[in-house]
């Protein structure tokens, strides 16, 4: 039996990446999803693929930095499939730099995408969930990096960790509208955000993303990487009944980077 049966979800980040991944997965397993990104044209691919086998989905990109575009967001989904029962918060960014080097400008933009941004989201979503009266889910993308810290991710980290602290502040707002939300904190999951720095192609906001490979090797020494496909599967258990009484919590999906 599927398992979103009949749910709507809005998945943020979702043009590639782990977010795409949850989109087709949640929308075989039953969902209408509305994929959302600041990149537009990968997106439209996701759609024309979940429709091609069968799947419900439409498209509205937004910038979760901005409020306004949140809003758009969430009154698409709204709009166009009646209600929504869950949102990912799964669009983040790195802008890796050592303390003493890091710039405002890359501290702003890590902690604006993934902390404010899943908080811009929440907010819009709001009228929606909170006075939908049908409960509903949250899940927020966290890492690793957030629960032990990461050499060169002072940025990152401060802004997946504080997503804790937000997701329990959600959780106990909204429990008694049969809300839940959770983080799932990710160790290392092949994307662009993953791959090694020194042979990327493409710069994502004007700056290189990646790990760089002598930092890459030490990890992959001592753990089994994960396919976005991998790290989809915990995000749709969150989201299902199967998870109805969990929420406040930290899912660690790590193969075991962190425990
Ligand atoms: N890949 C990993 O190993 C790993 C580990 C821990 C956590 N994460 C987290 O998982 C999530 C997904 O990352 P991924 O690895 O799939 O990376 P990715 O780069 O493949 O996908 C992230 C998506 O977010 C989008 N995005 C970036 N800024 C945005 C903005 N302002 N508004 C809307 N969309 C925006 C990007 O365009 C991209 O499509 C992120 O939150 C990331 O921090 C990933």
């Amino acid at each position: 039996m599927e398992k979103l049966n009949g749910k709507v979800a809005v998945i943020t980040g979702s043009a590639r990446g782990i977010g795409r991944a949850d989109a087709i997965l949640f929308a075989k397993e039953g969902a209408a999803v509305l994929v959302s990104d600041v990149d537009e044209e990968p997106l439209k691919e996701v759609v024309k693929e979940i429709k091609a086998s069968g799947g419900k989905a439409e498209v509205c990109a937004g910038d979760v930095t901005k409020p306004e575009d949140c809003q758009k967001v969430m009154d698409m989904a709204a709009e166009k499939f009646g209600k929504i029962d869950i949102l990912v918060n799964n669009a983040g960014l790195t802008r890796d730099a050592l303390i003493h080097k890091m710039t405002d400008a890359q501290w702003d933009l890590a902690v604006d995408i993934s902390l404010k941004g899943t908080f811009n989201c929440i907010r819009a979503a709001a009228k929606y969930m909170m006075k939908g009266g049908h409960g509903g889910r949250i899940i927020n993308v966290a890492s690793v990096a957030g629960l032990m810290g990461n050499v060169g991710q002072i940025n990152y980290s401060a802004a997946k960790s504080g997503l804790i602290g937000l997701t329990k502040t959600v959780a106990r707002e909204w429990g008694r509208f049969g809300i839940n939300c959770n983080v799932v904190a990710y160790g290392f999951v092949d994307t662009r955000l993953t791959r090694e720095k020194e042979s990327q192609q493409e710069e994502v906001g004007g700056e290189m993303v990646g790990i760089p490979k002598k930092v890459r090797d030490m990890i992959l020494l001592q753990i089994k990487p994960m396919t976005p496909e991998d790290a989809a599967k915990p995000v749709l258990f969150l989201a299902s009944d199967d998870a109805a009484f969990i929420t406040g919590q930290v899912l660690n999906i790590s193969s075991g980077m962190y425990m």
